[in-house]
């Protein structure tokens, strides 16, 4: 009977303002462009805190006190390293996958030699949350070394988290203010509601399967590029408009096709993104350190337009606009962009993982069916 009359049921295309969990993790006001994580605003965590203690924020409710945050660091940088085994199988992976699909592939393998891989208690959950937050970053600067034939460079316990990975990845100890800019990227992309790789994990985790299989989920739900595959795609869109002269004409080209701007639009942010406010601030800074603006003019020119065309529309620039010119004056190949907004928001989902299994119950939702009724089964041999 169910099925046949879809009685009482609503329906919202892509789940738009459904509730599908209450969480004290994060919240967004899309109107006024306000994020706060745990209740601190994003701007206070950009100015004074720093990926170590934003992450035991969002995963333990409270800031550390400093005996916590050195502990807590202390566990991170002890979990930095990845089994041999996987480090081996990562010199023979192709050299032309996107690291997503490494990432992805990785995060598997190593559950397989995870020392809590048979418990399935919270406080191993939490062990294992940790360690892979902690490998994230070993995983990515290692694949783009195997890609490239060269040897890894192991990770340096003296650097902190976004130090040790910008370290890894080029070989240099950053300087102090590119260390401090990555980490607060790191935190920008830490967390944001509802969206759709942490919805995937929870998915994932309310069946209670494991949480590497969790993160899985994540990392390929949010590959995608009205995703977090939305920041490469953002150079590779300044590289074809090539010049600040030609931005104009391609916007308005673009929206006169219905083709989307790349690093603009949100569901739930009809103003400004306060990540992509504060991002732009170091692209700017950026920019001038290396004595490169054109990235930066062609940016502020495509915000101009798209503001003065769809702002009204409640489109602005997101967290991805202006995230790829900072990643590609750090040194970061265009590949591990999306890699890197997910090294921060690995700490989100397990953290919202962690907290749903509290009250855990499986997400099962339904679908409206309209197919056809009473169809008559024809056998192979009579079709
Ligand atoms: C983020 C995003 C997926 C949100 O999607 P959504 O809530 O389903 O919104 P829709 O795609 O339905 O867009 C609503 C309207 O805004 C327009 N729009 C949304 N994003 C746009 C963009 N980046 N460029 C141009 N127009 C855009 C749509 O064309 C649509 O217009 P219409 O009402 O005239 O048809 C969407 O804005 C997008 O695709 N942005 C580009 C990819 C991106 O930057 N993703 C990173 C997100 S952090």
């Amino acid at each position: 009977m169910g099925f046949l009359t879809n009685e009482g049921q609503t329906y919202s295309r892509g789940l738009e303002g459904v509730v599908a969990a209450i969480s004290a993790v994060s919240a967004i006001d899309g109107q006024e462009g306000r994020l706060i994580y745990r209740g601190v605003d994003i701007e206070a965590l950009a100015e004074y805190s720093t990926f170590e203690e934003t992450a035991y924020f969002l995963l333990f409710g409270s800031l550390p006190n400093k005996s916590e945050l050195e502990q807590f660091s202390a566990e991170l940088r002890d979990a930095r390293e990845i089994h041999p085994r996987v480090k081996e199988h990562l010199k023979v992976l192709p050299s032309d996958p996107h690291p997503m699909d490494v990432l992805k592939l990785v995060v598997s393998h190593l559950a397989l030699y995870d020392p809590d891989k048979q418990r399935m208690d919270r406080e191993a959950k939490i062990r294992k949350s940790i360690r892979t937050i902690a490998q994230f970053p070993t995983i990515i600067a290692h694949y783009n070394h195997a890609r490239h034939g060269e040897e890894f460079i192991p990770p340096n316990p003296e650097l902190s988290h976004a130090a040790n990975f910008l370290y890894m990845l080029t070989g240099n100890v950053p300087d102090e203010e590119n260390a401090r800019i990555f980490d607060i990227a790191l935190i920008l992309h830490m967390d944001h509601g509802m969206n759709a790789s942490t919805f995937a994990t929870m998915v994932t985790a309310s069946t209670l399967s494991d949480i590497h299989s969790a993160i899985v989920s994540g990392i390929g739900t949010l590959k995608g590029p009205l995703h977090g595959g939305a920041n490469e795609r953002v150079l590779k869109m300044l590289d074809e408009i090539g010049s600040v002269e030609k931005a104009e004409e391609f916007v308005l080209k673009s929206l006169q096709e219905r083709k989307k701007i790349m690093g603009f639009g949100h569901r739930v942010y009809k103003s400004y993104d306060p990540r992509a406010r504060i991002l732009k601030q170091y692209a700017e800074r950026l920019s001038e350190k290396y004595g490169d603006t054109k990235w930066i003019e062609m940016g502020k020119k495509i915000e101009e337009v798209m503001i003065r065309e769809v702002g009204r529309k409640g489109i602005f620039p997101n967290v991805d606009f202006y995230s790829g010119i900072v990643y590609h004056f750090l040194g970061i190949p265009r590949d591990l962009f999306t890699p890197i907004f997910a090294m921060g928001r690995v700490v989100g989902w397990v953290t919202h993982v962690l907290e749903y299994l509290q009250a855990n119950r499986i997400f099962r939702p339904r679908a409206i069916y309209n197919g056809p009724l009473d169809v008559e089964y024809i056998p192979i041999e009579k079709r």
